[in-house]
């Protein structure tokens, strides 16, 4: 595991792999993604890296300082709300957690408990520091199946065994994360219905809610030719 302030050049690498493993509008503009190069430039160290031998990138894991109190009412409104306040104001001045934004493992490496390596790196990373831990706006991996269901109850879902139904949220919880909260609001992306028709593969003829694979919530077309789809996340806390 290396960091790319170690490793610079995976930059494009990291930027491929996410993209890879997430729905396109995910990389479209928004208030976040505007911000993103920042991680790379500002915060490389906190960029976390699993290379095979060759030194092909396998996983990575974007993460950046932030400063929460410890309280669910500190925590920031969302993965863009993030972004926002730590470039264009102060919220990566005199941190106390880590914040990861993003965790993704290729396709072909999935299972292999790579998410473990990386989020015990951040961990120790924060305890490093003296941080309070490392705090995620959690994307629910297999939401996306159930896109009408709110992601407060989605979140409740158990397995017959007492586990949480999702996958991802089953690894962070056996790994020792604390639910915390529902970002309502974690990422906005508003772009023309046109944009949006070629994900759905179908027209939008009108105002309304829509179902748009990959969404982890239906997707708001309105009369002014735009559609929003505000995605919801789960606050998650890794303590140190
Ligand atoms: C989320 C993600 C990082 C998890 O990686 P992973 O390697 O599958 O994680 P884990 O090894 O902890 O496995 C998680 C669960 O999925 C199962 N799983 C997922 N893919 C699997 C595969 N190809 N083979 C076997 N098991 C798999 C694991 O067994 C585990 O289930 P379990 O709790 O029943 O054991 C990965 O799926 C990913 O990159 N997804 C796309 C990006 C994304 O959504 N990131 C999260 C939001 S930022």
């Amino acid at each position: 595991m290396v960091p790319l302030s170690e490793r610079p050049g995976l930059r494009d690498a990291v930027d491929r792999l996410i993209a890879d493993n997430m729905p396109p509008f995910m990389a479209w503009e928004s208030p976040g993604n505007w911000r993103w190069h920042h991680l790379y430039e500002r915060f490389a160290a906190h960029q976390l890296c699993v290379v095979d031998a060759d030194g092909a990138l396998l996983a990575a894991a974007n993460g950046l300082p932030v400063r929460w109190n410890g309280t669910v009412a500190d925590l920031p409104g969302g993965s863009d709300d993030v972004l926002v306040r730590a470039v264009d104001d102060d919220l990566a001045a005199r941190p106390t957690a880590l914040c990861l934004l993003s965790v993704s493992v290729a396709r072909e490496q999935r299972g292999a408990g790579l998410p473990r390596l990386l989020l015990g790196r951040a961990r120790r990373a924060a305890a490093d520091a003296g941080w309070r831990g490392v705090i995620i706006p959690v994307r629910p991996t297999d939401k996306a199946r159930y896109p009408l269901v709110p992601l407060a109850e989605y979140a409740r879902w158990r397995t017959p065994d007492g586990a949480p139904f999702d996958p991802w949220l089953r690894t962070h919880l056996r790994l020792g994360a604390e639910h915390l909260a529902i970002a309502e609001r974690s990422l906005t992306v508003r772009q023309p219905v046109k944009r949006w028709e070629q994900v759905l593969g179908s027209p939008m003829p009108g105002p309304g809610p829509y179902v748009v694979p990959g969404a982890l919530a239906p997707v708001r077309a309105d009369a002014d030719g735009t559609a929003t789809y505000v995605e919801p996340n789960v606050w998650v806390v890794h303590r140190t």
